[in-house]
């Protein structure tokens, strides 16, 4: 059995970056919320307990308070932020409120050669200190520091930022080491874990996914799952891992809306049904989506129809199945924060079409496996679950698919034409490769074809022709938040431009499409 870290959550946004960041170091670690109890604590056999940040203030009444047990366990205790103001709290320490909210970046000078931060730093000033450079989010500062302990890092806004009972192994810091602004950070979460708590680097994906499968099982037991694939990253790597828990009490309900990229179902059924052996019900519902998107122009109207169709084919399908009663979903981490900020988010600029909306028509509980893991985990996971690298590591497909890539209203004819495009810009894409071997696809996020319901005159061979035109879109980011177009080479934009014209008839023009995001978005519509 290998050591944990247990996680105390008190409700700050960047608590699963924590646990990201103590697995990046081989080390297992779970989140609880941090009134899970002293019974649970005592119980648990943490090697080491963190107390996350959180949005309250603890010299406010009655806010969050570690459970007693935290501190009696006998084993390493690290608070961060709130958890640092927490422990002072409750430990015999004073909290203020401070006049000057500190946010953002901050140099914070190292101090007490403690055994957490001591040889740690990311400059020398002159006279000797060490330095760290950190980030900081905090209204509330600690005065005094609770018996015992002794001062391990400050600045001048804050003269503690930082304090440490190395007898009974209570270290604390002000500031956030679990996010990469911290450049220490995970220097510093490396050392508590593995030096102070004794953690050996022992966790890694193939025991992630025998724990995930043990949680899967226990959680199911013998009922049957639905999970909605899609094709892209997410659901398939939770296909993948509830498949290898539960084989066939899982059934795949896979939905073509005929807006797919070319060739995309038969690899999705290839993929599942054949190579993993995974249930998974192909549905053809071309004709229902193409039928009520007829006439429809307005971008937010067509990802509406094509969310409630969805919904509407899923639930027919998930009707036949009577004794499911969990619904899979391959939410992550990344798409729980987006929904639990919604709604401070100020107005919607593009209505995001998921399987979301399903749970409560179709009374199926909810089963979420990768709720926790980062989208580069949940690529380790595919490839550690036995999916094909090209498949894991391919760009993001929206759900409305071609559906927001052609302008206007939508019709099979021009799904045709784009989906023959868009192949040929993924496959020059793919084949064409840097001095280091990185291909030009692996150098973009996300690259696709955009059609264009307008004709444009051409010449080909004696004739005029008179054909519809195609954008080629490539951008590059870390986010999706914002981007940058990708200055991909002339002859590689050269060869994808002339396949397209003399490959597709029907298209005659390809242009480039130079705009950021923003101010334009990444797709079209
Ligand atoms: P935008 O176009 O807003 O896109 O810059 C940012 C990212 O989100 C994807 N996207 C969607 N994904 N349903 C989805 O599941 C949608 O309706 C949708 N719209 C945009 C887009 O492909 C890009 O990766």
């Amino acid at each position: 059995m290998h050591s944990k870290i247990l996680i105390l959550d008190f409700g700050s946004q960047v608590t699963q970056l924590i646990a990201r960041r103590v697995r990046d170091a081989g080390v297992f670690s779970e989140v609880y919320p941090y009134d899970i109890g002293d019974d649970f604590i005592r119980s648990y056999g943490a090697a080491g307990i963190i107390l996350s940040g959180g949005p309250n203030s603890v010299i406010e009444g009655d806010t969050p308070r570690a459970p007693q047990a935290v501190f009696e366990a006998g084993v390493p205790v690290l608070g961060i932020c709130y958890g640092m103001q927490t422990m002072a709290a409750q430990l015999g320490g004073k909290v203020e409120n401070g006049k000057i909210r500190e946010f953002g970046y901050a140099e914070v000078r190292a101090r007490g050669h403690t055994a957490l931060l001591n040889g740690i730093n990311d400059f020398v000033t002159q006279e000797g200190h060490g330095m760290l450079k950190v980030w900081m989010s905090h209204g509330d500062k600690v005065i005094d520091m609770p018996p015992g302990f002794k001062l391990m890092a400050s600045t001048d806004n804050c003269p503690v930022a930082g304090m440490a009972d190395e007898e009974r192994k209570f270290y604390a810091v002000q500031f956030h080491p679990e996010v990469t602004h911290t450049v220490q950070g995970e220097a510093i979460l490396g050392r508590f874990v593995h030096e102070i708590c004794g953690c050996k680097s022992d966790w890694n994906m193939p025991d992630y996914i025998s724990e995930a499968v043990e949680k899967i099982r226990a959680q199911v037991g013998s009922d049957e799952v639905i999970l909605g694939l899609s094709g892209g990253v997410d659901s398939s790597v939770a296909a993948a891992l509830i498949h290898r828990a539960i084989g066939d009490q899982l059934t795949c309900v896979f939905v073509d809306h005929g807006l797919l990229r070319l060739d995309e179902g038969k690899m999705v059924m290839d993929m599942f049904g054949k190579n993993l052996g995974v249930k998974v019900l192909h549905i053809d519902a071309t004709d229902q989506f193409m039928g009520h998107l007829a006439g429809v122009t307005d971008p937010e109207q067509k990802r509406k129809i094509i969310g409630r169709e969805f919904v509407e084919v899923f639930q027919r399908e998930a009707g036949k199945l009577s004794k499911a009663k969990w619904l899979a979903q391959g939410t992550i981490y990344p798409d729980v924060i987006e929904s639990a900020g919604k709604g401070k988010k100020g107005h919607t600029i593009k209505s995001h079409h998921n399987v979301g909306g399903l749970p409560e028509t179709l009374n199926l509980k909810l089963l979420e496996p990768l709720r926790e893991l980062f989208k580069d985990e949940v690529r380790k996971l595919g490839v550690a679950l036995g999916l094909p690298h090209e498949m894991v590591y391919r760009h993001p497909f929206p759900g409305p698919g071609l559906g927001v890539r052609i302008l206007g209203e939508v019709k099979k004819e021009y799904a045709d034409l784009l989906r023959r495009a868009d192949a040929i810009f993924i496959e020059e894409l793919r084949k064409t490769v840097d001095e280091e071997g990185k291909s030009w696809y692996d150098k973009t996020s996300q690259a696709f074809a955009v059609f264009l319901p307008v004709k444009s005159v051409g010449v080909m061979g004696d004739g005029r022709t008179y054909e519809y035109v195609v954008a080629l879109r490539a951008v590059q980011t870390l986010d999706f938040m914002t981007a940058h177009w990708a200055h991909l080479p002339h002859d590689l934009l050269g060869r994808v431009s002339n396949r397209i014209i003399n490959e597709v008839r029907g298209l005659n023009r390809v242009v480039y499409d130079i705009s950021g995001k923003p101010p334009a978005t990444i797709e079209w519509e």
